[in-house]
Protein backbone atom coordinates (compact mmCIF):
# COMPACT_ATOMS: atom_id res chain seq x y z
CA UNK A 1 0.00 0.00 0.00
CA UNK A 2 2.81 2.41 0.87
CA UNK A 3 4.59 1.98 -2.26
CA UNK A 4 3.86 5.26 -4.76
CA UNK A 5 6.63 7.71 -4.73
CA UNK A 6 4.61 10.07 -4.32
CA UNK A 7 2.81 10.23 -1.03
CA UNK A 8 0.01 12.52 -2.20
CA UNK A 9 -0.73 10.39 -5.29
CA UNK A 10 -0.64 7.92 -2.88
CA UNK A 11 -3.36 8.81 -0.97
CA UNK A 12 -5.12 9.71 -4.20
CA UNK A 13 -4.76 6.48 -5.66
CA UNK A 14 -5.57 4.19 -2.32
CA UNK A 15 -8.87 6.09 -1.94
CA UNK A 16 -9.77 5.45 -5.79
CA UNK A 17 -8.72 1.95 -5.33
CA UNK A 18 -11.11 1.61 -1.79
CA UNK A 19 -13.86 3.18 -3.41
CA UNK A 20 -15.52 0.02 -5.18
CA UNK A 21 -15.07 -1.90 -2.40
CA UNK A 22 -16.63 1.12 -0.04
CA UNK A 23 -19.41 0.82 -2.59
CA UNK A 24 -19.96 -2.99 -1.82
CA UNK A 25 -19.40 -2.68 1.88
CA UNK A 26 -22.49 -0.78 2.12
CA UNK A 27 -24.77 -3.74 1.20
CA UNK A 28 -25.59 -4.76 4.72
CA UNK A 29 -24.70 -1.45 6.69
CA UNK A 30 -27.08 0.76 6.32
CA UNK A 31 -28.79 0.63 9.77
CA UNK A 32 -27.18 2.88 12.80
CA UNK A 33 -24.54 2.26 15.12
CA UNK A 34 -25.15 2.75 18.59
CA UNK A 35 -22.09 5.64 18.36
CA UNK A 36 -22.05 9.09 17.80
CA UNK A 37 -19.69 10.96 15.93
CA UNK A 38 -17.83 13.95 18.03
CA UNK A 39 -20.40 16.34 16.43
CA UNK A 40 -23.11 14.57 18.52
CA UNK A 41 -24.87 12.51 15.41
CA UNK A 42 -25.70 8.90 15.52
CA UNK A 43 -23.52 7.11 13.08
CA UNK A 44 -24.12 4.54 10.55
CA UNK A 45 -22.85 1.58 10.26
CA UNK A 46 -21.23 2.24 6.80
CA UNK A 47 -20.12 5.57 8.85
CA UNK A 48 -17.77 3.28 11.63
CA UNK A 49 -16.46 0.87 8.72
CA UNK A 50 -15.84 3.23 6.07
CA UNK A 51 -13.51 5.17 8.70
CA UNK A 52 -11.84 2.03 9.73
CA UNK A 53 -11.12 1.01 6.67
CA UNK A 54 -9.40 4.13 5.17
CA UNK A 55 -7.24 4.79 8.55
CA UNK A 56 -5.91 1.56 8.33
CA UNK A 57 -4.81 1.99 4.49
CA UNK A 58 -3.96 5.60 4.53
CA UNK A 59 -1.84 5.69 7.93
CA UNK A 60 0.30 2.36 6.09
CA UNK A 61 1.25 5.00 3.11
CA UNK A 62 5.23 6.42 3.72
CA UNK A 63 4.70 10.16 4.36
CA UNK A 64 1.58 9.78 5.76
CA UNK A 65 2.12 11.53 9.27
CA UNK A 66 -1.61 11.94 10.64
CA UNK A 67 -5.30 10.66 9.33
CA UNK A 68 -8.44 12.85 11.37
CA UNK A 69 -11.81 11.74 10.40
CA UNK A 70 -15.05 13.86 11.18
CA UNK A 71 -16.15 9.88 12.78
CA UNK A 72 -13.45 9.50 15.13
CA UNK A 73 -12.28 12.33 18.15
CA UNK A 74 -8.70 11.91 18.02
CA UNK A 75 -6.14 12.41 15.11
CA UNK A 76 -4.00 9.12 14.66
CA UNK A 77 -0.49 10.26 14.71
CA UNK A 78 1.88 8.23 12.22
CA UNK A 79 5.59 7.78 12.42
CA UNK A 80 6.07 9.60 9.18
CA UNK A 81 5.97 13.49 8.52
CA UNK A 82 4.85 15.36 6.03
CA UNK A 83 1.46 14.92 5.01
CA UNK A 84 -1.82 14.83 7.36
CA UNK A 85 -5.17 13.36 5.57
CA UNK A 86 -8.38 14.41 6.89
CA UNK A 87 -11.29 12.49 5.89
CA UNK A 88 -14.84 12.64 5.88
CA UNK A 89 -15.48 8.49 5.30
CA UNK A 90 -19.51 8.80 3.80
CA UNK A 91 -20.76 11.88 3.61
CA UNK A 92 -25.04 12.28 3.25
CA UNK A 93 -24.57 8.69 4.71
CA UNK A 94 -28.22 9.76 6.09
CA UNK A 95 -28.97 9.29 2.59
CA UNK A 96 -28.43 5.76 2.65
CA UNK A 97 -31.46 4.71 4.21
CA UNK A 98 -33.55 6.39 0.94
CA UNK A 99 -30.57 4.95 -1.20
CA UNK A 100 -29.19 7.96 -2.40
CA UNK A 101 -26.04 10.04 -3.85
CA UNK A 102 -23.43 9.85 -0.93
CA UNK A 103 -19.54 10.25 -0.95
CA UNK A 104 -16.12 10.12 0.76
CA UNK A 105 -14.31 13.49 0.92
CA UNK A 106 -10.14 14.08 1.69
CA UNK A 107 -8.29 16.82 1.83
CA UNK A 108 -4.31 16.57 2.38
CA UNK A 109 -2.69 19.15 4.00
CA UNK A 110 1.22 19.96 4.89
CA UNK A 111 0.67 21.07 8.01
CA UNK A 112 -0.15 19.37 11.69
CA UNK A 113 -4.68 19.28 11.90
CA UNK A 114 -6.36 21.41 12.60
CA UNK A 115 -4.22 22.98 9.49
CA UNK A 116 -6.14 26.17 7.50
CA UNK A 117 -7.48 25.72 3.98
CA UNK A 118 -3.97 27.41 2.70
CA UNK A 119 -2.26 24.05 3.71
CA UNK A 120 -3.96 21.85 1.15
CA UNK A 121 -1.83 20.69 -1.53
CA UNK A 122 -4.49 18.36 -2.73
CA UNK A 123 -8.12 17.88 -2.11
CA UNK A 124 -11.30 16.32 -3.55
CA UNK A 125 -14.25 13.55 -3.42
CA UNK A 126 -15.60 10.52 -4.36
CA UNK A 127 -19.32 10.16 -5.65
CA UNK A 128 -21.10 6.87 -5.02
CA UNK A 129 -24.16 8.08 -8.00
CA UNK A 130 -25.15 6.06 -10.24
CA UNK A 131 -21.44 5.35 -11.28
CA UNK A 132 -18.58 5.73 -9.23
CA UNK A 133 -16.32 9.22 -9.93
CA UNK A 134 -13.33 10.88 -8.14
CA UNK A 135 -13.05 14.60 -8.77
CA UNK A 136 -9.36 15.91 -7.30
CA UNK A 137 -7.77 18.98 -7.49
CA UNK A 138 -4.09 19.63 -7.33
CA UNK A 139 -2.19 22.40 -8.70
CA UNK A 140 -4.98 24.44 -9.08
CA UNK A 141 -6.29 21.65 -11.76
CA UNK A 142 -9.24 19.88 -11.14
CA UNK A 143 -9.91 16.71 -12.69
CA UNK A 144 -12.74 13.88 -12.42
CA UNK A 145 -12.16 10.35 -13.16
CA UNK A 146 -14.68 7.33 -13.36
CA UNK A 147 -13.76 4.23 -11.11
CA UNK A 148 -13.83 0.88 -12.10
CA UNK A 149 -13.32 -2.17 -9.90
CA UNK A 150 -9.66 -1.01 -9.51
CA UNK A 151 -9.11 1.32 -12.49
CA UNK A 152 -8.99 4.76 -12.59
CA UNK A 153 -10.02 7.00 -15.94
CA UNK A 154 -10.11 10.48 -17.00
CA UNK A 155 -13.69 11.61 -18.22
CA UNK A 156 -12.85 15.38 -17.96
CA UNK A 157 -9.37 17.01 -17.00
CA UNK A 158 -9.22 20.98 -16.27
CA UNK A 159 -12.81 21.04 -14.67
CA UNK A 160 -14.63 24.60 -14.64
CA UNK A 161 -17.12 25.85 -12.42
CA UNK A 162 -19.36 26.91 -15.88
CA UNK A 163 -19.83 30.75 -16.25
CA UNK A 164 -23.98 30.98 -16.22
CA UNK A 165 -25.21 29.40 -12.94
CA UNK A 166 -28.29 27.25 -13.27
CA UNK A 167 -28.39 25.42 -9.82
CA UNK A 168 -29.20 26.35 -6.08
CA UNK A 169 -29.12 24.20 -3.24
CA UNK A 170 -29.31 25.32 0.91
CA UNK A 171 -29.17 23.14 3.73
CA UNK A 172 -30.87 23.91 6.96
CA UNK A 173 -34.49 24.39 7.78
CA UNK A 174 -35.92 27.80 6.24
CA UNK A 175 -37.28 29.26 9.70
CA UNK A 176 -33.91 28.93 11.51
CA UNK A 177 -31.84 30.87 8.22
CA UNK A 178 -31.09 34.40 9.23
CA UNK A 179 -33.03 37.25 7.44
CA UNK A 180 -30.12 38.42 5.22
CA UNK A 181 -29.54 34.47 4.02
CA UNK A 182 -33.74 34.96 3.31
CA UNK A 183 -33.62 37.89 1.48
CA UNK A 184 -30.37 36.39 -0.78
CA UNK A 185 -32.52 33.21 -1.50
CA UNK A 186 -35.49 34.86 -2.58
CA UNK A 187 -33.10 36.93 -5.21
CA UNK A 188 -31.70 33.82 -6.29
CA UNK A 189 -34.73 31.71 -6.90
CA UNK A 190 -36.75 35.01 -8.51
CA UNK A 191 -34.30 34.64 -10.91
CA UNK A 192 -35.39 32.40 -14.04
CA UNK A 193 -32.45 31.25 -15.15
CA UNK A 194 -32.13 29.45 -11.64
CA UNK A 195 -33.44 25.81 -10.90
CA UNK A 196 -33.60 24.17 -6.95
CA UNK A 197 -31.31 21.22 -6.75
CA UNK A 198 -30.88 19.89 -2.98
CA UNK A 199 -30.10 15.99 -2.70
CA UNK A 200 -29.49 15.97 1.58
CA UNK A 201 -25.80 15.25 0.83
CA UNK A 202 -23.37 17.63 0.19
CA UNK A 203 -21.17 16.85 -1.86
CA UNK A 204 -23.91 15.50 -4.30
CA UNK A 205 -25.28 19.01 -4.05
CA UNK A 206 -21.80 20.79 -4.69
CA UNK A 207 -20.98 18.24 -7.74
CA UNK A 208 -24.60 19.70 -8.85
CA UNK A 209 -22.63 23.07 -8.70
CA UNK A 210 -19.48 21.82 -10.24
CA UNK A 211 -21.23 20.50 -13.05
CA UNK A 212 -24.04 23.04 -14.26
CA UNK A 213 -22.94 26.28 -12.12
CA UNK A 214 -24.98 28.15 -9.68
CA UNK A 215 -24.24 28.34 -5.65
CA UNK A 216 -24.29 25.37 -2.83
CA UNK A 217 -25.02 26.91 1.17
CA UNK A 218 -25.08 25.16 4.33
CA UNK A 219 -25.44 28.61 5.73
CA UNK A 220 -25.25 30.08 9.49
CA UNK A 221 -28.48 29.30 11.36
CA UNK A 222 -29.79 31.18 14.23
CA UNK A 223 -29.58 28.21 16.62
CA UNK A 224 -26.35 27.47 14.96
CA UNK A 225 -24.05 30.22 14.17
CA UNK A 226 -21.09 28.20 12.99
CA UNK A 227 -23.75 26.12 10.67
CA UNK A 228 -23.32 21.92 10.59
CA UNK A 229 -20.25 21.21 8.44
CA UNK A 230 -17.01 20.50 9.70
CA UNK A 231 -14.61 22.93 8.31
CA UNK A 232 -11.30 20.51 7.82
CA UNK A 233 -13.01 17.40 6.59
CA UNK A 234 -16.00 18.95 4.55
CA UNK A 235 -15.67 22.63 4.26
CA UNK A 236 -11.70 23.05 3.23
CA UNK A 237 -11.86 20.63 1.00
CA UNK A 238 -14.90 21.17 -1.23
CA UNK A 239 -13.52 25.09 -1.08
CA UNK A 240 -10.09 23.99 -2.59
CA UNK A 241 -12.00 22.21 -5.20
CA UNK A 242 -14.57 25.00 -6.15
CA UNK A 243 -11.81 27.20 -6.33
CA UNK A 244 -9.26 25.40 -8.14
CA UNK A 245 -12.03 25.10 -10.95
CA UNK A 246 -12.35 28.78 -10.96
CA UNK A 247 -15.11 29.31 -8.50
CA UNK A 248 -14.88 30.68 -5.25
CA UNK A 249 -16.19 29.78 -1.19
CA UNK A 250 -16.90 31.60 1.84
CA UNK A 251 -17.75 31.22 5.28
CA UNK A 252 -20.00 34.71 4.60
CA UNK A 253 -17.43 36.94 4.83
CA UNK A 254 -13.92 35.47 3.15
CA UNK A 255 -12.73 32.51 1.68
CA UNK A 256 -13.07 29.47 3.86
CA UNK A 257 -9.27 28.53 3.27
CA UNK A 258 -8.27 31.65 5.18
CA UNK A 259 -9.62 30.59 7.89
CA UNK A 260 -7.06 29.62 10.90
CA UNK A 261 -8.91 26.09 12.84
CA UNK A 262 -8.47 25.78 16.71
CA UNK A 263 -10.40 22.89 16.32
CA UNK A 264 -10.21 19.29 14.44
CA UNK A 265 -14.21 19.28 14.73
CA UNK A 266 -15.12 22.80 14.36
CA UNK A 267 -17.68 23.74 11.81
CA UNK A 268 -18.06 26.54 9.53
CA UNK A 269 -20.93 28.24 7.37
CA UNK A 270 -20.50 26.97 3.66
CA UNK A 271 -21.06 28.76 0.52
CA UNK A 272 -19.46 27.51 -2.50
CA UNK A 273 -20.33 28.51 -6.69
CA UNK A 274 -19.91 30.71 -8.62
CA UNK A 275 -17.82 34.27 -8.05
CA UNK A 276 -20.33 36.58 -8.46
CA UNK A 277 -22.72 34.11 -6.92
CA UNK A 278 -20.87 34.29 -3.39
CA UNK A 279 -20.03 38.22 -4.06
CA UNK A 280 -23.81 39.06 -3.65
CA UNK A 281 -24.15 36.42 -0.88
CA UNK A 282 -21.04 38.33 1.12
CA UNK A 283 -22.78 41.51 0.04
CA UNK A 284 -26.14 40.30 1.71
CA UNK A 285 -24.43 39.22 4.63
CA UNK A 286 -22.52 42.25 5.60
O1 LIG B 1 -22.12 15.77 6.55
C1 LIG B 1 -23.24 16.43 6.92
C2 LIG B 1 -24.38 16.27 5.96
O2 LIG B 1 -24.76 14.93 5.80
C3 LIG B 1 -24.16 16.91 4.57
O3 LIG B 1 -23.73 16.00 3.61
C4 LIG B 1 -25.50 17.50 4.23
O4 LIG B 1 -25.39 18.63 3.40
C5 LIG B 1 -26.06 17.84 5.58
O5 LIG B 1 -25.44 16.99 6.53
C6 LIG B 1 -27.57 17.71 5.65
O6 LIG B 1 -27.96 17.91 6.95
P1 LIG B 1 -29.47 18.12 7.43
O7 LIG B 1 -30.27 17.08 6.73
O8 LIG B 1 -29.37 17.94 8.90
O9 LIG B 1 -29.82 19.50 7.03
MG1 LIG C 1 -20.37 14.98 5.85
Amino acid sequence: MGSDADPVEGVVATIARSASEIRQGLVGRRGKSDRENPSGETQAEADVWADELLADRLTSIDGVAQYASEERSDVIDCEDTAYCVAVDPLDGSSNLTSNNTMGTVFGIYDEPLPAPGSALVAAGFVLYGPITTMTYARDGTVTKYELTGGERSIVESNVTVPDDPLVYGFGGRVPHWTDGFREYVREIESNPDHKLRYGGAMIGDVNQVLTYGGIFAYPALEDSPRGKLRLQFEGNPIAYVIESAGGRSSDGDRSILEIEPTDVHERVPLHVGNAELIERLEDALA
